[in-house]
């Protein structure tokens, strides 16, 4: 009978990064099969569901992912076969509970988020429609949060914050968008190309020389959006990730700027720089402008900044609906970065975002900076109606997959596509 799940496999694949991840497949009793890979981060929030990792040091370094590869082919497969693919919450129900832990130690999120995605997948191509409208009844195309400049953990160079990113969030559709982004991402390549900067890449595809400080990277930007004819503000805008919490030095409860200045500064100094920066440059969007447990520095920028500013929770929240449920109590921040990994199936996240939007905080859905040409993310983007994503720069096929997977969506709409600017 149709749709009912037959079989279940994996093997290990590769990321972009050149570490080992899970690839799972789904195959239904008429044939018909669904596929999916796992991405990973490198500043993985201490509070994310577990990413199982062999550990055994004569195998890619001890990153094999052997044993979340046999726990989906021996244990899961077993516990799923015969269950309806098209009914994924069911199926993700099912994978929580024979996990059996809080934070899916037993199986490894890696193996159940492979398996949760595959199995949406298999259910979509059971109904012969695309991903997108199987998860939800979206029409709406994201605006892209590109990541043209790379620093803290993607890139081995003088910026502490990692990501110094374009919105273009005026215009009428996706693909103008993904075009302006791509044109100042040119225009960025040439003008450090002229002041003599690398203009090699870090690992979500930006580029990432030794700028002389913080601010430069921003003056850059704000130099190549011009350059490409846009109005900086008007029509694109800037958003950060500082991820914070890679530089929180926890025993003195301060950050440290170790890649560049050395300096050191309270929770209070980095919202004071925040805000002179907002003040100075279109900043619509800050990520994890703080530690992810420092929930009262977290409050005190909520206060100073969350009028103006989308203060996006990526650390803090990691996609956990308990997480967000207290920062919507405690009013900390007022959007959430969604990653599927930091979760493991694809239901709760689903529950994550709508927990989210009842509550009016925005979701921005997110890559890792470890990825693989699986484009899910952008169908989730889509079917959710979420308005926003980040998945990086407009170079490297990993991030490409993504906006092209988008730009087939809004040309299969056609006239029900759309976009809005939610800045
Ligand atoms: P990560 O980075 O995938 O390395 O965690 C992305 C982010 O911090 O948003
Ligand atoms: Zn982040």
């Amino acid at each position: 009978m149709g749709a009912k799940i037959s079989n279940v496999t994996a093997i290990e694949c590769l990321d972009s990064r050149g570490n080992p991840t899970v690839w799972a497949t789904v195959v239904l009793d008429d044939g018909v099969t669904g596929s999916a890979m796992v991405p990973s981060g490198a500043s993985t929030g201490e509070h994310e569901a577990h990413e199982l990792r062999d550990g055994d040091k004569n195998r890619y370094l001890g990153r094999g992912v052997q044993q979340a590869v046999k726990n989906i082919r021996e244990r899961i497969a077993p516990a799923v076969k015969g269950m309806d693919a098209t009914d994924f919450k069911a199926v993700d129900h099912k994978l929580i509970e024979i996990d059996g832990t809080e934070n899916k130690d037993n199986f490894g999120a890696n193996a159940i988020l492979g398996v949760s995605l595959a199995c949406a997948h298999a259910g979509a191509n059971f109904r012969k429609v695309p991903l997108f409208e199987h998860l939800g009844n979206g029409t709406r195309l994201p605006i892209p949060l590109a990541n043209i400049i790379n620093g803290g953990a993607h890139a081995d160079n003088s910026l502490d914050f990692q990501e110094f990113m374009i919105v273009p969030h005026s215009f009428q559709s996706f693909s103008d968008a993904i075009r302006a982004t791509t044109e100042i991402f040119h225009c960025l390549k040439n003008e450090l190309h002229r002041q003599n900067y690398s203009t090699g890449i870090g690992d979500e595809g930006g580029f990432a020389p030794n700028f002389k400080s913080l601010s430069e990277a921003l003056d850059f930007l704000l130099k190549s959006i011009e350059s490409a004819g846009y109005k900086p503000g008007e029509q694109v805008s800037i958003a950060l990730d500082v991820a914070s919490s890679e530089f929180y030095d926890r025993e003195a409860g301060c950050y440290t700027l170790k890649k560049s200045s050395g300096e050191s500064l309270y929770s209070s100094d980095l919202i004071t720089l925040y805000k002179e920066w907002c003040a100075k440059y279109p900043i619509v969007s800050i990520e994890d402008g703080l530690d992810e447990n420092d929930w009262k520095g977290w409050k005190e920028m909520t206060e100073r900044l969350g009028s103006k500013v989308q203060l996006v929770g990526d650390d803090l929240f990691v996609t956990n609906p308990k997480r967000l449920q207290k920062g919507i109590d405690e009013k900390v921040g007022n959007s959430i970065l969604i990653k599927l990994n930091q979760i493991g199936t694809m239901s709760e996240t689903l529950d994550t975002i709508r927990l989210a939007s009842d509550n009016s905080y925005t979701s921005v859905i997110s890559h890792r900076s470890g990825e693989t040409e699986d484009s899910t993310i952008a169908d989730l983007a889509v079917g959710l109606a979420t308005g926003q994503i980040k998945t990086g720069s407009v170079c490297r096929g990993e991030r490409t997959a993504k906006y092209n997977r988008l730009l087939w969506i809004e040309n299969y709409l056609g006239s029900k596509a759309s976009i809005s600017n939610p800045f």
